[in-house]
């Protein structure tokens, strides 16, 4: 048996909160030597930086990634921000981790997965929930043929619209089917394996996000896709609950029926509830605080007892344990992370025109 261990240089794009989460947990991993961290906002990186222990803290991506002590990237920047330095750290042959979605457009998506060929690089997408334990536990028990067939599936997301203004203020197009729902479609397409999308209908309806100015952004969105072998999945999504609804990130029932076996996912969060005069901070939402909130509904995890619990640490950890020592990991692939963008946007293309989308979609998208 040997004890190979590669050393880790790591540096992240985006010092947002996501970017943060990354930044601590490099630092806390023991292959990671080095650590850099940019921001468009130079003064952002320069805090984290410093709050990390960082030895590079800039406003320039192009610098952190090109450092010669870094070896990895991580990109946590807005959705619309992803490309450019992903592609730079492609170029340079450095592995990626880039948050979901992988790209705004099939083409931008594209043009990653061809540099990543081209380069021979690895990358990865950060769809965190294959690292919940309850999500992975299910994946296992299909691939150990439980199920038998998998024939159908069902489950919706829920959360308050305190989270969804977050996110549309940062990004207008990351609408809660692109950028949340795009999640459990990942899920999904991970459990049905080779089976194939292959048709999308979906209907949406919206009053609170168009009211406040967001005329592209619906409500509620509940679709349909259609896999190659005929399995129907129903997933839908609503980030419109009101504002000091208790969930602090998102709500989830998902069914997974099989012809011999079915798997059901209860992950409302109602069953552990913490009620406070003093007000629950949201992790998200600055200056959101919630007198009652289902704890350990946070979505990418919780820091407590000065360590990090849930997905986002499990997925970071995860990454940077294959790239040390060459483990296997489960991240999405560039692959799985293209069909799922092409699936979200075929949902917003069927609920706008009302029409069912045949998959692949052709150009354009
Ligand atoms: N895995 C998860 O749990 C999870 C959860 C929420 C969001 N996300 C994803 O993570 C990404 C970031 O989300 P967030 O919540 O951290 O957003 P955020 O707004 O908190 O952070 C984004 C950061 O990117 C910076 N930025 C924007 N353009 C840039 C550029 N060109 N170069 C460098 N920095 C730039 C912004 O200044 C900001 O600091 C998004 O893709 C989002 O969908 C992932």
């Amino acid at each position: 048996m040997r004890f190979d261990r590669k050393e880790l240089g790591v540096a992240v794009v985006g010092a947002g909160r996501i970017g943060t989460h990354r930044s601590r947990l490099a630092a806390q991993h023991p292959a990671v030597r080095f650590l850099a961290v940019s921001d468009i906002d130079a003064d952002r990186a320069r805090a984290l930086g410093e709050r990390v222990g960082a030895q590079v803290a800039s406003g320039s991506n192009e610098e952190i990634i090109s450092h010669p002590d870094v070896n990895v990237v991580v990109v946590s920047t807005s959705e619309f921000a992803h490309v450019e330095p992903v592609l730079q750290a492609l170029e340079l042959g450095k592995p990626v981790l880039v948050e979901k979605p992988i790209a705004m457009s099939l083409e931008d998506a594209d043009r990653i997965m061809a540099s990543a060929e081209k380069n021979k690089v690895d990358l990865r997408v950060g769809y965190i929930m294959r690292y919940k334990r309850r999500y992975f536990l299910g994946k296992e028990q299909i691939e150990e043929g439980r199920l038998g067939r998998l024939v159908g599936a069902t489950g919706r997301v829920f959360n308050s619209r305190a989270q969804a203004f977050e996110i549309l203020k940062r990004s207008a197009d990351a609408t809660p089917v692109l950028d949340v729902l795009t999640y459990y479609v990942d899920m999904m397409c991970w459990f049905m394996g080779g089976n194939r999308p292959v048709e999308v209908f979906c209907r949406g309806n919206g009053i609170v996000f168009k009211e406040a100015g967001y005329p592209k952004v619906d409500d509620v969105s509940w679709a349909i896709i259609t896999f190659a072998d005929g399995a129907v999945v129903n997933l839908g999504i609503c980030y419109s609950l009101p504002a000091k609804y208790p969930t602090a990130g998102q709500s989830v029932r998902l069914e997974v029926i099989g012809t011999d076996g079915v798997l059901m996912f209860d992950e409302d969060h109602k069953e552990n509830i913490l009620y406070t005069e003093k007000g629950y901070p949201h992790a998200y939402v600055p200056d959101h605080s919630l007198p009652m909130v289902f704890l350990g509904s946070t979505s990418s995890g919780d820091w407590a007892l000065d360590n990090m619990y849930g997905p986002i640490g499990d997925e970071t950890r995860g990454w940077l344990d294959y790239l040390s020592t060459g483990r296997p990991c489960h991240l999405a692939t560039a692959e799985d992370a293209r069909q799922t963008l092409e699936v979200t946007i075929a949902m917003e293309e069927s609920a706008r025109t009302g029409d069912a989308v045949k998959l692949p979609l052709g150009e354009g998208h």
